[in-house]
């Protein structure tokens, strides 16, 4: 199976830039299934309502993943309405199965997962164990997890944790994408984060000068999103029909607006 994964988009701006760049990076890799982290696409640059959704779902996506974000500009309702909208399962507050969504193509089935780590960001269930559970209940031999988390060290450990029980541990969150990818031992690919769609001229997506008076002063400053040409990060995943990884590609793709 081939399977598609795009980073972070950020604000207005990134929804644009995936609409441009998304298309062909979906022809480009003849994906199956074309799966995007959200969390960050309201036009204030955090959070994302169903509008936002439905702008993500336009410009291709088949499976919207989220973060420690996705209860910024709504409520549990847009996860519970629609099965292909996911929030982080181990979110204290969330419910029973706003974590995962099946998706059945046919010729292959895979189930998404979106969990949340637990160091240096949000105190909520501790993500190994929900695993487990989840895992508990899938029947699919595709599995993608996207885990939303700002450790290296977390990631790296989780995606041990989980080599060989699922297809591949996505990182997202930092919106730098890292230089890793790999597949591990068992056959789990993995990369510490995929990266993100947002200007080039940006802190993580946000306009440098009120970045930089946040770090310098450490100011409470009203962020917001930087405009212009930019990128569209993700990674690319290939699976056996076993649901293991024999392929992990990543990919950065400049987008003129
Ligand atoms: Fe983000
Ligand atoms: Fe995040």
């Amino acid at each position: 199976m081939k399977i598609l994964f795009v980073g972070d988009v950020v604000g207005e701006n990134g929804v644009n830039l995936l609409r441009k760049g998304l298309p062909e990076l979906k022809k480009e890799y003849s994906c199956d299934i074309c799966i995007v982290n959200g969390e960050n696409s309201n036009e204030s640059g955090t959070g994302m309502n169903s509008r936002d959704a439905q702008d993500i779902f336009a410009c291709g996506a088949d499976v919207i993943t989220g973060g420690n974000h996705s209860m910024r500009r709504a409520n549990m309702a847009l996860y519970t309405e629609n099965e292909f909208v996911l929030c982080p399962a181990n979110l204290l507050y969330s419910e029973e199965g706003c974590g995962v969504a099946t998706v059945d193509l046919g010729r292959h089935q895979i189930a998404v997962i979106n969990l949340m780590g637990v160091a240096f960001i949000d105190n909520h269930r501790n993500p190994f164990f929900e695993l487990d559970k989840i895992l508990k209940n899938i029947d699919c031999k595709n599995i993608f997890v996207d885990f939303h988390a700002e450790s290296t060290a977390e990631k790296q450990a989780f995606a041990n944790y989980a080599d060989g029980r699922v297809s591949a541990v996505i990182g997202t969150h930092t919106h730098v994408q890292t230089n890793d990818e790999k597949i591990l031992p068992k056959g789990t690919a993995y990369i510490t984060d995929a990266g993100a769609v947002c200007a080039e001229n940006s802190v993580l997506g946000v306009q440098p000068q009120l970045a930089v008076e946040k770090q310098k002063y450490l100011k409470p400053v009203q962020f917001k999103v930087a405009e212009g040409p930019g990128y569209v990060d993700g990674v690319f995943v290939e699976t056996d029909n076993q649901g293991k990884a024999v392929k992990i590609e990543k990919f950065r793709k400049f987008v003129k607006l």
